[in-house]
């Protein structure tokens, strides 16, 4: 084997991986604000169960909320879907709008006070929410 051939064995495969690299890179610029695990920016938010609400709920009450329950919290709803249609028969959110209100926004007593408390915003939209009729749409 001639000395120019070993260069091309050897020259070829690592201009592959500086192309992918690059690829990669260029992918992960392009990415950059808006990964898919982060947050929804607030400001895009808006006050439906699927604008925002299940989010919300998911994060910051499913924890036990959910099913199953856990953590000493009642089995008799869950908070992680949005209604009876999705619970076979058994509340959601929707129909304990009335306690979410109570406890999350007037009380503040859920999360309980082992956990974070809700954001400004997250309330903020809670109770546009809960004022709109809790809509799932
Ligand atoms: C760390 C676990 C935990 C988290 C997180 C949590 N809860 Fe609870 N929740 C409980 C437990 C335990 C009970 C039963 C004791 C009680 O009522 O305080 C309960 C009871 C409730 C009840 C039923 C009692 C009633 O007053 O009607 C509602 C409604 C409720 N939680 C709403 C929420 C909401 C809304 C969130 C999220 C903003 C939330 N919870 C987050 C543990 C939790």
């Amino acid at each position: 084997m001639d000395s120019i051939s070993l260069v091309m064995r050897r020259s070829y495969p690592s201009s592959v991986w500086l192309l992918l690299g690059l690829a990669l890179f260029a992918s992960a610029c392009s990415d950059m604000g808006s990964n898919p695990g982060d947050a929804p920016d607030p400001s895009e938010r808006s006050a439906t169960w699927i604008g925002g609400i299940e989010d919300l709920m998911i994060d910051q009450c499913g924890d036990c909320h959910g099913e199953p329950a856990k953590n000493g919290a009642p089995d008799t709803f869950r908070l992680d879907i949005y209604d009876s249609s999705e619970n076979d028969g058994n509340d959601g959110a929707f129909e304990r709008r009335d306690r979410i209100e109570v406890r999350a926004l007037n009380q503040k007593t859920m999360p309980p006070p082992s956990r974070t408390a809700l954001s400004s915003a997250d309330q903020a939209l809670l109770q546009e929410w809960l004022d709109n009729g809790a809509p799932r749409e």
